[in-house]
């Protein structure tokens, strides 16, 4: 080749790479460790008491926590670490008190192609969220907004504070919901309601958000973490193994009909007689002292 043509060929390869940076991206290789807490996006913790709860604390506030691919592949991997942590009882999920997170990274993903989206399975890891085994608690502060209030209905239970925003404003910016919006929403509050949420894109408030049934309690913004922390400590106070059969049995009942839902609650009831731990429980409860569980 000519070294014309090769200065040629160089510079509509860079400026093709300028215009859409997302296809010449290098892979990035991390060493992330919750340990070491060496996270750009996020910030890790034990917390508690007993320093039983795993607490993540998203950590983009400039972006008022947008959640881009550094910040999923950072949440995934803390996620999995607590989840495979044996004195971590439950998780926390947290953002600050401006924002939760308002949504995928839109600077990020705007000059996607539907090509691009389809080859790099955008958002497809979102998903790796609704396998952990561990319960994930979302204290939800400020805006809870597109990917950001999708992540919060990916986690087990939502605690929000008083000024909690949530909405799919995604409608607002030529899109729709992809990270599980449009489907967890209507199992969650009803048709109606989510068709308002997803085709307005007008948020509701935290106290809307409790009363259709999005959050279970909304605290003052101050304490809610606090708050999170407390049933994370409630949650790890019993048995590891029974508390992740009982999130898989509830679970279980946003995917499969009435009749399979409960022959399969049925099946797991009965396994907990083959655990060390159901034997314990209920030998506690005769000897009226508490139980020491063994996750056996
Ligand atoms: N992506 C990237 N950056 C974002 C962002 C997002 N989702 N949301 C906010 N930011 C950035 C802003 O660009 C701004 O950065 P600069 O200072 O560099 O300009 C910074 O965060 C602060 O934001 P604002 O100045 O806009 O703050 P505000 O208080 O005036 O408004 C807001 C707050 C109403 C939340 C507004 O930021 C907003 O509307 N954000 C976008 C919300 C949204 O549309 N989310 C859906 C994203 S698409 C999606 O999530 C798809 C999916 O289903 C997975």
């Amino acid at each position: 080749m000519s070294a014309i043509r090769l200065s040629k060929v160089l510079f509509s390869r860079v400026s093709q790479a300028a215009r859409f940076p997302q296809q010449f991206a290098a892979p990035t290789i991390r060493c992330y460790s919750c340990e070491t807490n060496n996270f750009e996006h996020i910030k890790t913790e034990t917390t508690g008491e007993k320093k039983n709860v795993g607490l993540i604390t998203l950590n983009r506030p400039k972006a008022l926590n947008a959640l881009c691919k550094g910040l999923m592949d950072e949440l995934d991997h803390a996620l999995k670490h607590f989840d495979a942590n044996p004195a971590i009882g439950a998780i926390v999920l947290t953002g600050n008190e401006k924002a939760f997170a308002a949504g995928a990274d839109i600077k990020e993903m705007m000059n996607n192609t539907y090509t691009i989206n389809e080859k790099n399975n955008f958002l497809q890891n979102w998903e790796n969220i609704s396998k952990i085994k561990k319960p994930i608690i979302a204290a939800v502060n400020g805006y809870a907004l597109g990917g950001g209030c999708e992540l919060a209905l990916t986690c087990d239970i939502i605690y929000a504070g008083d000024k909690a925003r949530f909405g799919q404003p995604e409608i607002a910016i030529g899109t729709m919901p992809g990270g599980g919006g449009s489907q967890r929403l209507p199992r969650f509050i009803g048709k109606s309601k989510s068709m308002e949420l997803v085709l307005s894109g007008n948020p509701i408030t935290a106290e809307e958000a409790e009363r259709s049934g999005l959050v279970s309690r909304v605290f003052p913004a101050d304490k809610l973490v606090a708050e999170a922390v407390k049933l994370g400590e409630k949650i790890s106070s019993h048995s590891p193994i029974i508390v992740s059969l009982a999130k898989k049995a509830v679970n279980a009942a946003y995917e499969t009909s009435l009749q399979h839902g409960l022959n399969y609650e049925k099946q797991l009831f009965y396994g907990t007689f083959a655990t060390a731990d159901q034997k314990e429980g209920m030998a506690a409860f005769t000897e009226k002292r508490p139980p020491k569980f063994t996750n056996e």
